[in-house]
């Protein structure tokens, strides 16, 4: 890949090391582990230079300048310029060489106002931002393109995660663009066929284990062991770095002017961590003056977060067994918990759990706004409801919902929620079947002729609740 113009690795770069989270040992940086070597917790990208407003200046990190230097490069032709991670390298780790970062343009995502969800919620000023209109359809390309231009950097052949299916879907595309193998383990008839097509597609080595995501992880930490492997899940320090920029790109469209409220659906964590580590650095870097609540939301079968904050005040993990039709977040033991308890203490946010079939309304709705997402985004929307009627989330305020994924990458559900099938033989047929039935569009079979279409028509027209 040849297309990333010179002119790049003139930059000074930002001094990075990675630090763990619990120890603050000092990490090897381009070493196969992505965990302390002294205490085995987890290890997250730190900027030392920017505890100094001279380390601030040495590294070109002026707040005005920096957001002048990011909104020229919109107009750039260069290949990291062009993605919307690299175009705020200044505030990520540098590459020994810039030539050798993988990019698909990822990033780059809209804003959306939604306004019929905004009245649904009981909120006035409703956006979305949309990471799962990215390269492979998920947040997922904004942290591959970080940590496997890392990988590529330290000379590894193979890159290895386990996966719900986004992450494996993403990473066997950055993989395959810089000619690494891939290998992917999921866990057997838990992922869409849209994320499993998109592996295979990409040419990883597909794995489906019989156990659920927590399992497949175990089996993949001990491969990484054995086998010269480079780990990419989002333990990964690298894909947290990368993930952050969705939150810089949020800040730089709406002007630097910060949300009330940020919300994001939480599985492993790594996304809200990612998020949160963003807003306190724009916060440290003067970029923006106040810093919004950040809160996540899990489906209540995979409520670990949810747990550990009331159970233990987030001092103890709380693993679960998960249960989900959000295949997505259908996570157990969250990798990066820490984290996530650290971001939500600094911004303020909280920590709540939706029911199935409030997620399968919250999709509707979102999809009924044009936009659509895949399930385990619309935990936000879910989520913001209840927010809003515990006033948590007031009237007046702003809040930006963080959707993950594309609605494109599980059909299946959607076709099931419009057919009225999704919840059959469930315990939740009833309510559901109360609850849904007022957004369910099934599509018809008809003879093929124009009278019979016509029938449909005025009667959708008589019955147009929007009348
Ligand atoms: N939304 C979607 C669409 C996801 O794919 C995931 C995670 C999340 C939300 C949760 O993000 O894990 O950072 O808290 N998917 C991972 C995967 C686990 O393997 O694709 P998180």
């Amino acid at each position: 890949m040849t297309d990333h113009a010179a002119s790049a690795s003139k930059l000074e770069p930002g001094v990075s090391q990675l630090r763990c989270i619990a120890c603050a040992a000092v990490g090897e940086s381009g070493a196969k582990s992505v965990r302390c070597a002294q205490c085995g917790d987890l290890l997250e990208v730190a900027y030392p230079g920017w505890k100094t407003a001279a380390g601030m200046r040495a590294g070109g990190l002026h707040a005005a300048g920096l957001k002048q230097l990011w909104l020229q490069r919109r107009t750039s032709r260069n290949a990291l310029d062009e993605s919307g991670v690299w175009r705020f390298r200044e505030i990520l780790p540098a590459l020994n060489d810039w030539n050798l970062a993988i990019t698909l343009r990822e990033g780059n995502t809209p804003v959306y106002e939604l306004p019929s969800c905004g009245r649904v919620a009981g909120v006035e000023r409703l956006f979305a931002k949309h990471q799962g209109m990215n390269p492979t359809g998920s947040f997922k390309d904004t942290g591959m393109t970080a940590a496997a231009s890392f990988a590529r950097q330290g000379g590894f052949r193979w890159v290895a995660c386990a996966s719900t299916g986004n992450t494996s879907a993403s990473m066997a595309a950055y993989a395959a663009r810089a000619g690494m193998r891939s290998l992917v383990l999921i866990p057997q008839g838990q992922i869409t066929w849209g994320k499993l097509s998109q592996a295979l597609d990409y040419g990883a080595v597909t794995c489906q284990l019989k156990t659920d995501f927590d399992g497949c992880m175990r089996v993949l930490d001990e491969v990484v062991e054995r086998m010269p492997v480079y780990l990419l899940n989002s333990v990964n320090p690298y894909r947290l770095e990368g993930q952050k920029t969705a939150a810089v790109e949020l800040l730089e469209r709406l002007d630097w002017q910060p949300p009330d409220h940020i919300i994001v659906p939480g599985g492993n964590l790594g996304n809200s961590s990612a998020i949160g580590k963003a807003l306190l650095e724009m916060k440290e870097l003067g970029l923006i003056s106040s810093l919004p609540k950040l809160s996540v939301i899990q489906a209540e079968g995979a409520n670990a977060l949810v747990r550990t904050m009331r159970e233990t005040g987030g001092k103890k993990l709380i693993s679960v067994h998960a249960e989900t039709m959000a295949t997505a977040i259908k996570i157990g033991s969250p990798a990066s918990w820490k984290k996530a308890v650290r971001v939500l203490e600094a911004t303020g946010g909280a920590v709540e759990q939706v029911s199935e079939v409030e997620i399968a309304l919250a999709k509707a709705e979102i999809g009924a706004d044009g936009i659509g997402c895949e399930p385990a985004s619309a935990v936000t929307l879910a989520g913001l409801k209840k927010l809003v009627r515990q006033g948590f989330v007031k009237k007046n305020e702003s809040v930006v919902l963080i959707l993950t994924g594309n609605l494109l990458k599980d059909p299946d559900f959607t076709l099931k929620f419009h057919r009225g099938d999704l919840f059959a033989g469930t315990e939740h047929e009833e309510e559901a079947a109360s609850v849904l039935s007022p957004r369910q569009r099934a599509p018809m079979v008809l003879d093929a002729n124009a009278n019979a279409v016509v029938k449909v028509l005025e009667y959708a027209e008589q019955t147009d609740p929007r009348k």
